[in-house]
């Protein structure tokens, strides 16, 4: 590591679950009813238990670690599995000061605002194909309240509520040193959702959705342990089955089947869904186009 990393939270030996002290959450207000039990730091305990209960021997050197503060989750896991530490980890952080989005973007959010963490994992796929729209599946039906409207998924990584982003995944992976299978590696899959209304930002021609729209008594701690353990199970089905255990479920979210869209590599035309392997169809004028690189940004035509 480098030295100008930021410290880590101190792990808990033989407990498997750790925090750094309450408060230095930064210097923006939190919102009552966040300290005590209602913190992100009591969900540490909550969780590592639930996962313990599973009895996977994968998983027996599960931890859970929230940070007040740290550049980025996924960097963070990323760096330690490039030296060799590749145990299932549940990384939480309070504030990133370099968090980060797909393609080269920033990701920016304030203490409370948002739920920020990345999770390691050793996986082994037949495919690596479509992982980021099962993730985002699991992590959209965990957060849908029981009505009609529903969270909605925009190809390739985004949730979206009513047409605004509400939720951004990003997924890394590192290779594993021999004798890991071929399709093994450790996977990092970040999420960030938006918990709280934000300032109103006039840089955006969209401001985003947030968490307490849909379920007002939404915080970071209750999003986590809705939406983690299920996430758990989800990546271990796909990793058994792949994306086709997702199919149905990401068609019947797919925010973007029967619009208009146009991408950032100049493709035009109305998405139609996607095919087995998570690809994005598009039927343009020159006939249909899969689109599999996650390297592109896809925009809907106002209709
Ligand atoms: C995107 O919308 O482009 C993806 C955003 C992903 C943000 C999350 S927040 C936790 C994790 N750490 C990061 O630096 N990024 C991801």
């Amino acid at each position: 590591m480098s030295a100008d990393e930021p410290p880590l939270g101190a792990r808990a030996p033989g407990k498997g679950y750790a925090g750094a002290p309450p408060p230095a959450w930064g210097s923006a207000p939190r919102a009552a009813g966040e300290r005590g039990g209602k913190s992100l730091h009591s969900s540490a305990e909550t969780i590592w238990q639930q996962v313990m209960a599973l009895g996977l021997p994968s998983l027996a050197s599960f931890s859970v670690e929230i940070l007040p503060e740290i550049d980025s989750t996924n960097t963070e896991l990323m760096r330690r599995a490039r030296a060799g530490r590749t145990e299932p980890t549940l990384l939480v952080a309070e504030q990133q000061t370099a968090g980060r989005g797909r393609m080269g973007r920033a990701w920016q959010s304030s203490p409370g605002d948002s739920l920020t963490f990345s999770f390691g994992i050793n996986l082994s796929p037949a495919s690596w194909e479509g992982l980021s729209l099962a993730v985002g599946t699991s992590v959209a039906q965990s957060l849908s309240p029981a009505s009609e409207e529903q969270i909605q998924l925009k190809w390739p990584n985004d949730l979206w509520w009513q047409g605004r982003k509400l939720a951004g995944i990003l997924i890394e992976t590192a290779s594993l040193p021999a004798p890991a299978g071929a399709q093994e590696r450790f996977a990092v899959v970040g999420i960030g959702i938006n918990i709280r209304q934000r300032p109103f930002d006039a840089n955006l021609t969209t401001q985003p959705a947030w968490l307490q729209e849909i379920s007002p008594a939404s915080s970071p701690k209750t999003a986590l342990e809705r939406l983690f353990a299920p996430l758990l199970g989800d990546l271990l089905e796909f990793e058994r089955a792949g994306f086709a255990a997702f199919s149905g479920r990401f068609a019947a979210r797919d925010g973007l089947k029967g619009r208009d869209v146009a991408l950032s590599d100049g493709l035009q035309g109305k998405a139609q869904g996607v095919d087995h392997t998570g690809a994005l169809l598009v039927h343009t004028s020159l006939g249909f186009q899969r689109v599999a690189s996650q390297e592109v940004s896809v925009r809907p035509q106002t209709p």
